[in-house]
């Protein structure tokens, strides 16, 4: 008819869209960190990041559902859409963050060393483990592993799927150390007081945030807001006490 029409306005990739239509957020996480993703005893998911995976939900008033994937595979997961955002205590680091996009920081920690109790009196720091004499187990595609490499180079590094396998090798004796991060170090260690020591002094620095696909502002923008609200408003010093100070 010659009357000039709009172009139609072109569309940004939104998970929160998604979201809304489905009515469910899928997060992905690796359980098993304590304590920010345990199973219970009645094999109900628990800890830090299930609680605020829960509030985020409850704030956009959809359900939640979580989807366990091994961490080495889980950006891939994120990538390939079988869950909508990892909720896992991911280290931000400027190789993932190629790939994925994160939200602000939700907390910082550091890797931190777990040692056989005999070998607490020779090795004092990272520095001390840096010989090949020493063995230490990580777990597979964690900065834990990666600061193994960067920073112990010289000790023999020892990878495991999962950190129960990981973390087994050093309370059997197999192993000397085990680099993890400090809050699941930390509960590891006192309760095993009678057979590991924790130098709990973290040797990295490492903000874990969530992490999206990349290129979806509007999903940034609500998540950064949502964690400058609740970071102000007490919600998030609950949470926090809850899980890492009882
Ligand atoms: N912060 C470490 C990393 O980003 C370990 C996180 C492990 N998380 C988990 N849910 N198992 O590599």
């Amino acid at each position: 008819c010659g009357l000039a029409t709009a172009a139609p306005t072109p569309t940004t990739p939104s998970m929160l869209d998604d979201v809304m239509a489905r009515g469910v957020l899928r997060v992905g996480f690796d359980v098993g960190y304590q304590p920010f993703e345990m199973t219970n005893k009645q094999g109900q998911y628990v800890g830090f990041d299930v609680d605020l995976a829960k509030m985020v939900a409850k704030e956009m008033g959809v359900k939640v559902e979580f989807v366990n994937t091994s961490w080495d595979g889980i950006i891939p997961a994120l990538l390939t859409n079988k869950f909508d955002v990892i909720m896992g205590g991911m280290t931000v680091t400027p190789q993932r963050n190629l790939r994925v996009n994160f939200a602000d920081p939700y907390i910082v920690i550091g890797q931190t060393i777990v040692l056989r109790k005999d070998k607490a009196g020779a090795i004092k720091s990272s520095l001390d483990l840096n010989d090949p004499k020493y063995k230490i187990a990580v777990k597979l595609g964690t900065t834990g592993e990666q600061a193994v490499k960067r920073l112990i180079p010289k000790a023999t590094l020892l990878q495991f799927e999962t950190q129960d396998d990981a973390k087994l090798e050093v309370l059997n004796g197999k192993v000397d150390a085990f680099v993890y991060d400090l809050p699941y170090n930390a509960i590891f260690a006192s309760q095993n007081a009678d057979s590991i020591v924790h130098l709990a002094k973290p040797f990295t620095f490492e903000p874990l945030a969530w992490a999206i696909r990349k290129g979806d502002q509007d999903t940034l923008n609500w998540f950064n807001n949502y964690l400058r609200q609740i970071k102000g408003d007490g919600s998030y010093d609950r949470l926090y006490k809850k899980w890492f100070e009882s």
